[in-house]
């Protein structure tokens, strides 16, 4: 299959309706759009990326209108949220409306509902005829892209058209929060944060995954994420460890002496930001290890954690 590349919106909105899947640019990572009513198109999104089929999609939305032809009912606290958040980098899990695709949801009552805040996403889904299902635009199991050129080394040839757009501002998947039921559950940390969360939600409870738990609330969170080919360790600012061979680091403090490729971030913000395409950058290179600083467990420093740790296969 040959896969377009375009700068135009509208010219990849006409990929979509036509039944075709379209990798996009949103404010969190790329991602690899089917419309909810071109089930066809969303077997391809499966195949492409090689996903396991009952790990379910989020459903993008343009505005609230489209919002009732996804979820089947909207509780006071998703309308609290989405008040607060959307458009934005916020995943709201809903009980889901009998239009929306089985394959989609992966046969859950429940579906994923996002509105990202990207000009250019936004552009994009205002052209699309209906709700448009996006996971990240990644191979199963990479870090997820976030710049067109890391769509298009994981997936041309297997994709119709890539929609050009600057690398993602956040470079962090969306938090989700489960809002289907009476308590508020933070299924993954983002970059709207659990203190931002609570201070409209005080209830709000953070989910814990369990290695006996057959049901997971969210089915993603059993599958191994974000690694890429280095293995990844962890440091401690000032800790002094032996390095091995073609060695990397990443974090907020000064490198440990004798990494060959090293990037230090200002902020938590700028930590986020470069994680994964520093990760895909290290593999490029033929990078072994990569030291990590792991931060707190606060603000967005959750959320970086996590992923670290996932990427470490110890989540
Ligand atoms: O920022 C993002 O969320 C990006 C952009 C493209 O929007 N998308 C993304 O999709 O990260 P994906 O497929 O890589 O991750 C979606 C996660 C998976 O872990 C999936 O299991 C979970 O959302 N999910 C989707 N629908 C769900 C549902 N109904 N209940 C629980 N978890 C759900
Ligand atoms: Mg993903």
């Amino acid at each position: 299959m040959q896969t377009t590349l375009t700068d135009s919106a509208e010219v990849a909105a006409d990929f979509l309706n036509s039944g075709g899947v379209v990798a996009f640019p949103t404010e969190t990572v790329y991602g690899l759009g089917a419309g909810i009513c071109h089930p066809e198109a969303i077997r391809k999104v499966f195949r492409a990326k090689g996903r396991p089929g009952d790990n379910p999609l989020i459903v993008h939305i343009y505005n609230l209108e489209q919002l009732a032809d996804v979820a089947a009912e909207i509780n006071g606290n998703a309308r609290v949220l989405i008040e607060r958040f959307f458009p934005g980098p916020l995943t709201l899990v809903l009980k889901k409306n009998p239009l929306v695709p089985d394959s989609v949801t992966a046969g859950l009552e429940s579906v994923g509902v996002r509105c990202p805040a990207n000009l250019v996403a936004r552009e994009f889904l205002s052209y699309c005829s209906c709700p448009v299902a996006a996971p990240s635009a990644n191979l199963s199991g990479l870090p997820s892209a976030t710049s067109w050129e890391s769509v298009y080394e994981d997936l041309n040839g297997k994709i119709d058209c890539v929609l050009r757009g600057k690398p993602s501002a956040i470079g962090l998947e969306s938090t989700i929060v489960e809002c289907s039921g009476s308590v508020p559950i933070l299924l993954r940390a983002g970059a709207i944060t659990l203190e931002q969360l609570q201070a409209v939600l005080p209830e709000i409870r953070v989910h814990v995954i369990t290695d006996a738990e057959e049901a997971p609330k969210s089915p993603g969170l059993k599958y191994p994420h974000y690694a890429p080919k280095a293995s990844i360790l962890f440091c401690s600012p000032n800790e002094s460890v032996l390095i091995e061979p073609s060695s990397a680091y990443i974090g907020l403090s000064e490198p440990p002496e004798g990494v060959s490729l090293f990037r230090i971030c200002l902020n938590l913000e700028e930590y986020g930001r470069e994680l994964f395409s520093f990760f895909r950058h290290c593999d490029a290179q033929g990078i072994k290890v990569i030291y990590c600083e792991l931060p707190a467990n606060c603000g967005l420093g959750r959320a970086i954690r996590d992923r670290l740790l996932r990427a470490s296969g110890r989540h």
